[in-house]
């Protein structure tokens, strides 16, 4: 495997402030999402959509690379020419979603494990040939009365760095992404508690897999309170906690961190980052990858109407801004106004 280019990648994909725009959405969730503004999910509306947000003038600026759905990198845009060189052409790294989901975990009720490895190899090759430079595998791990159990915790972990490797070797950056679930009743504690173990059995598990950890880059949660948590935490909190989590668990030689947003508002998402790279200097790069955090506005805006697609646009590059500015710890609320206005 070519180390140096995958940490070259790696690195890239955190430079300057930028961070990743997860648009892999699986056929069924881009359908529940299409649902929520009326549009009919079709491979051309799909295609549409995803098209729209590629195209976002000056978005580059912020984000570095766009992770697609194995629809998506297969996908002509409306000229003809594929979608991977639509991006390529404004300098947005194409990813992959490589996993094929999480499914109940035999022996564990209530516990999923995410699947795909099968013929793994093979997919990676091809995907590479497509143009991908990276890909994406996401575990769940759920927090609840007597979960997560170390066994499904193991189970994730190891196949997380199976997947790893296998990337490597196949020349993409794997983006490595144990998502402890912030539904649930639990506190900010019992979520440090649980994230810490996560992260603790993903590295050892890459390590005896002998991934380079230069040539990945880490997707988690933050450590945050459950959605029904009848005390949510503060930014200040949240930051601190996070922070603490990962200087317990990740190694200084990841280069990146991107954030999933995990059902956060779009606003939370943004200063809860801001939060944490203003009490830095980190050893990792504190970036995002967030889906619905940045597409939320994007969506609401565009509802299927072609004439709405400036709208959508500049609700996406409002978003990717301001995410942007909370990579350097420089966002305040008062932007979200501000950038409306632009
Ligand atoms: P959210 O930011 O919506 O959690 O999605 C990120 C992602 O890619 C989940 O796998």
């Amino acid at each position: 495997m070519n180390i140096e280019k995958l940490a070259k990648t790696a690195r890239s994909l955190v430079a300057n402030h930028r961070g990743i725009l997860a648009s892999d959405e699986s056929t069924g969730t881009i359908k529940n999402r299409f649902d929520g503004i009326g549009v009919v999910s079709t491979a051309d509306s799909r295609r549409d959509y995803r098209e729209l947000l590629f195209r976002t003038k000056g978005v580059v600026k912020f984000v570095s690379g766009a992770i697609l759905y194995d629809e998506t990198i297969r996908q002509k845009a409306a000229n003809g020419m594929s979608l991977v060189r639509v991006m390529k052409a404004k300098n947005i790294q194409p990813g992959i979603k490589v996993d094929a989901g999480a499914k109940p975990l035999a022996g564990a009720p209530g516990e999923t494990v995410t699947e795909g490895l099968d013929g793994l190899n093979e997919r990676v090759a091809e995907y590479a040939k497509l143009g991908a430079t990276f890909a994406k595998w996401r575990a769940v791990i759920d927090i609840g009365r007597n979960i997560p159990s170390p066994y499904a915790i193991h189970t994730n972990a190891h196949a997380l760095a199976r997947y790893a490797r296998i990337c490597q070797e196949g020349g993409l950056v794997p983006i490595v992404e144990p998502e402890v679930l912030m539904d649930g009743g639990h506190d900010i504690v019992r979520c440090q508690e649980v994230t810490e173990q996560v992260l603790a059995a993903v590295f050892n598990e890459l390590n005896l897999q002998g991934v380079p950890l230069e040539g990945i880059l880490l997707k988690p949660n933050m450590v945050i309170s459950g959605k029904k948590c009848a005390k949510q935490a503060s930014a200040k909190e949240i930051a601190e906690r996070t922070l603490e989590c990962f200087r317990r668990t990740v190694p200084a030689a990841v280069p990146g961190i991107v954030f999933l947003s995990g059902g956060q508002s779009m606003q939370d998402a943004t200063a809860n980052l801001n939060a944490m790279n203003a009490m830095g200097p980190s050893p990792w790069k504190l970036s995002f990858s967030y889906g619905r955090a940045l597409q939320e506005g994007p969506l609401k805006a565009w509802k299927g109407i072609t004439k709405n697609v400036p709208a959508a646009q500049s609700s996406l590059l409002k978003r990717a801004r301001l995410n942007s500015a909370a990579c350097k710890g420089s966002y305040r609320p008062a932007m979200e106004k501000a950038a409306a206005k632009k």
